[in-house]
């Protein structure tokens, strides 16, 4: 794919609707670059004797050097003051935030759901904000997931984040969030997802006066686009609708406290600069949005609701083809016109674990009890599925075509159990007695 701004001068992405101020690049896994002063991006190579402007020229590898093309991952960063002239890290509590392995508790095979997080305490920032539910794997390995909720009520402003551990994948579901990254800002309200890859610094300012969200931190292969196979070049994520920032950089001279997590802990140190000073830069090793009402869905024409891998947005590939460390799913707004057919998703025991969440409205396997905000977990090979109330619903109902747009539900599907976060076990407000959704599903077999 081509760089968008080589191709449109302007910066203008015809169909990209208004995003206030904000201009982006588009495509996935493309080359991307920006400068926000002229002439500070080198030409014709990354690492001139001396660079434009004074800057400092730096590579951020994201994958080894040696990975092949397609899954290779890196950006050269033009910065006014280098990434290794810093002080030293110190601990620092990692207060709601817990990381892989996860041996806190007993891997449960019930059935679980949650409310959404309370409210935070006055003056909680996105990072202080981040609440651990559980994962799976070994950070320390590259290989598995974790699944945070946040919940903040202020502006990162003299601090900055990155993670070490894993990209952290973020779906907002109440209150647009400013995503200021070293390669530029992003800005993602509810409906859709931003990217943060590995090791990438950035800070989080609320536009309204709350946020609340999910995030899954994928400490394996970096999210990539599904294959499509006999689905075609189109379908499902469109790579052109991902947007990647354009270069802004903060020349600031004043105390910063950079936050990174690495290995499972938090671990700070403050700075005499902030550390988003790139001023540009070139490379695949970006961070990206996307808004999950483009995902084009396919579904049946025919008869019986397909497997749920059709609504895969993004996966995170294992060393087994077709087992992925974590998929990310969207349930976006469809038509149902399956004939004779059980419309809703089906009853289900699963190998894979499934973390369910909802951004808005009604899932339409559930009737209640799922809040925007809330989640489920379906452990490995725990039974799921409908609800007594929709199963009534949907097996007597009319089957006329049917438009499901009253919500916008996802999933967090991983290849391992999910071990529950002390925390998320004895919260209070996990559901008690969510089983009993399934309670009353009536014998109707005659012989
Ligand atoms: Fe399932």
């Amino acid at each position: 794919m081509t760089d968008h701004q080589t191709l449109r001068p302007a910066g203008e992405d015809a169909h990209t609707p208004d995003r206030g101020e904000r201009r982006y690049s588009t495509g996935f896994g493309n080359e991307h670059s920006g400068e926000a002063v002229p002439g500070t991006l080198p030409v014709g190579r990354n690492s001139p004797q001396r660079a434009p402007h004074g800057l400092y020229a730096e590579q951020l590898s994201g994958s080894a050097f040696t990975e092949p093309r397609a899954r290779n991952r890196r950006s050269w960063l033009y910065r006014i003051r280098p990434s290794a002239a810093h002080p030293p890290f110190a601990r620092v509590d990692n207060r709601g935030l817990r990381s892989a392995p996860f041996e806190e508790t007993v891997p449960d095979p019930n059935r679980l759901r949650w409310d959404p997080l309370p409210e935070p305490a006055a003056g909680t920032d996105f990072v202080d904000g981040l609440w651990t539910l559980g994962g799976n794997g070994d950070a320390r390995q590259r290989s598995g997931m974790a699944i945070h909720l946040y919940h903040a009520n202020a502006s990162m402003t003299d601090r900055v984040f990155s993670d070490s551990d894993g990209e952290l994948l973020i779906v907002p579901e109440r209150g647009t969030i400013e995503l200021h990254t070293e390669f530029g800002p992003l800005t993602a309200p509810p409906g859709h997802v931003a990217l943060i890859p590995r090791g990438v610094r950035f800070r989080v300012e609320l536009a309204g006066a709350g946020a609340r969200g999910y995030v899954c931190e994928n400490y394996g292969a970096p999210f990539e686009l599904p294959e499509l196979g006999p689905i075609g070049a189109n379908g499902l994520a469109n790579a052109r609708d991902f947007l990647a920032p354009r270069a802004a950089f903060d020349d600031a001279e004043r105390p910063v406290e950079v936050v990174n997590k690495f290995c499972g802990n938090l671990w700070a140190a403050t700075y005499d600069h902030s550390p988003l000073d790139v001023v540009a830069w070139h490379g695949t090793h970006v961070p990206y949005l996307y808004d999950l009402r483009r995902f084009n869905v396919m579904g049946t024409i025919s008869y019986d609701h397909p497997d749920p891998s059709v609504f895969t947005v993004l996966t995170s590939p294992s060393d087994t083809p077709g087992l992925a460390n974590a998929d990310f799913v969207v349930f976006a707004p469809r038509w149902l016109v399956g004939e004779d057919t059980f419309r809703p998703p089906y009853f289900h025991r699963n190998v894979m674990s499934e973390y369910m969440g909802l951004v808005e409205g009604a899932y339409d396997a559930k009737a209640s009890g799922f809040l925007p905000g809330g989640g489920s977990l379906h452990n490995m090979m725990s039974a799921h599925g409908p609800d007594r109330e929709t199963f009534d619903r949907a097996s007597g109902a009319d089957l006329v075509p049917q438009k499901v747009d009253d919500g916008l539900a996802f999933m967090f599907e991983t290849r391992w159990p999910v071990t529950l976060a002390g925390q998320a076990r004895s919260a209070g407000h996990l559901q008690q007695g969510y089983d009993t959704v399934w309670q009353g599903l009536e014998r109707n077999f005659r012989s």
